[in-house]
């Protein structure tokens, strides 16, 4: 079965884990939305790594491993990270990277920068020139991989873009940038990255008609969809259903499940609405206990309770098949566990989540209590082991969202997965 491992929350929701787990079920693992503001943690023989852009099956012998052109890259990022997994003995042979993959340059880093100090109201974005990389694309002015194996051809492309660029970066006092810094660096990047660049829309179909069977790895979460998430406070690509068709080229046909990963609580980084939000020394208990700490820019995340309301609202966009619940042991230390089952919202209750940023923070949680197990989850590997007080609280939230749990994590081993 074709399968899409999503997460349902504001990202972070231990995909990386879930995906490392899955896929050795599968033949092909293929990303299709966002570029290195993703962290997918992995324990690879008991050493951490933080995958930023390679997909999280490139440590599954026997899997191909795509990066569909729906992400966005840095070639120097790229070319950093399969350094360093080749380091660890990973043979990369079998890496694909769309020759359509729009380009991340240091002006869009730059302007990242530049756009969120102006802003008012910050979005907390990781910096990385996602978004401007993203404008580029809509606005048809995009540098592809596919370019950057040319000279001549990146250079003719790159000037104006960066003309325009520096023209838009001085209207806010920034600094220019001139292309000979770069150009070099880029053209070599691109010269490591070409072995692994082709046309990938054809060979994603052509392991679709041999019955290969596909694993997709969404990266962030639904609730930062440009179009169905928390906006303005989102990233600017679709983690959502919709993106893996986009940031592929394989019909909706090649796609039979959707996995919903969400945390057994909820974190955010960045800013914006989180109606679940935990403050003081409960968040601190919460933060320190999930070590919540961004894979990415090391920023401590926002905690709260898990947020049935919106885990509703997300498993109804993309017709969530399964729920992957991680990190259940975090909560094995708490006495008292909450979960939001309605919102309050001008003295009325309600069970919509509408993703508007000023209607959320509006809306003032209803939460329903459950006693915590007080128990060492992460050593059970069998779901009748588990508490039953732990097996109470799995159950209330599979009967709420209408959707079963079949995995739980409970720790960051590959092992410390319950299948139930
Ligand atoms: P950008 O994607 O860097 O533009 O950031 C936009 C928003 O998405 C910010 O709130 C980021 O913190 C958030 N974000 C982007 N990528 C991730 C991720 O992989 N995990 C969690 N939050 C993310």
């Amino acid at each position: 079965m074709n399968t899409a491992v999503m997460g349902l929350q504001w990202g972070d929701e231990g995909k990386g884990k879930a995906i490392d787990y899955l896929a050795h079920d599968f033949d092909v693992v293929v990303r299709y939305q966002g570029g290195h503001n993703a962290g997918h943690t992995i324990y690879y023989q008991g050493e951490k790594v933080v995958l930023h852009l390679l997909p999280s099956g490139i440590f599954s012998e026997n899997t191909i491993s795509v990066m569909g052109h729906g992400v966005v890259v840095n070639p120097q990022q790229l070319v950093q990270e399969i350094k360093e997994v080749e380091s660890l003995g990973i043979q990369l042979e079998s890496l694909e990277l769309s020759i359509f993959c729009p380009l991340i340059l240091p002006v869009h880093q730059h302007l990242d920068i530049v756009f969120e100090n102006s802003r008012y109201e910050k979005i907390g974005t990781t910096r990385r020139g996602i978004g401007p990389a993203y404008e580029d694309l809509t606005g048809r002015r995009a540098v592809f991989i596919g370019d950057l194996l040319d000279k001549d051809k990146f250079y003719k492309k790159v000037t104006p873009l960066n003309d325009y660029y520096n023209k838009l970066i001085g209207c806010y006092g920034g600094e220019q940038i001139s292309i000979d810094s770069y150009i070099d660096d880029y053209i070599e990047t691109g010269k490591y990255l070409k072995p692994f660049a082709k046309n990938t829309i054809y060979s994603l179909n052509q392991y679709f008609r041999e019955g290969k069977r596909i694993l997709y790895e969404g990266a962030q979460g639904v609730l930062l969809d440009i179009n169905f998430g928390t906006y303005p406070f989102v990233t600017s690509s679709n983690p959502t259903v919709g993106g893996i068709c986009t940031g592929t080229g394989l019909s909706y046909k090649a796609l039979d499940k959707i996995i919903g990963i969400t945390k057994a609580y909820t974190t955010r980084v960045g800013g914006g609405p989180f109606p679940s939000e935990l403050f003081n020394q409960s968040a601190e208990f919460l933060r320190e206990q999930g070590k919540e700490y961004g894979a990415t820019t090391g920023r401590p995340r926002r905690v709260g309770w898990l947020d049935l309301v919106a885990l509703k609202y997300t498993i109804m966009i993309n017709g969530v098949d399964q729920i992957f619940l991680t990190k259940l042991d975090v909560l094995d230390a708490f006495d008292e566990i909450k979960v939001v089952t309605a919102y309050q919202v001008n003295g009325k209750e309600t069970d919509i989540f509408n993703p508007s940023s000023d209607y959320l923070e509006k809306v003032q949680p209803i939460c329903q209590s459950f006693a915590g197990w007080r128990q060492d989850t992460g050593v059970i590997n069998h779901y009748h082991d588990l508490p039953g007080k732990t097996r109470d609280y799995i159950t209330f939230i599979e009967n709420f969202t209408g959707v079963p749990l079949h995995y739980i994590s409970v720790g960051t081993g590959r092992h410390q997965t319950i299948k139930k």
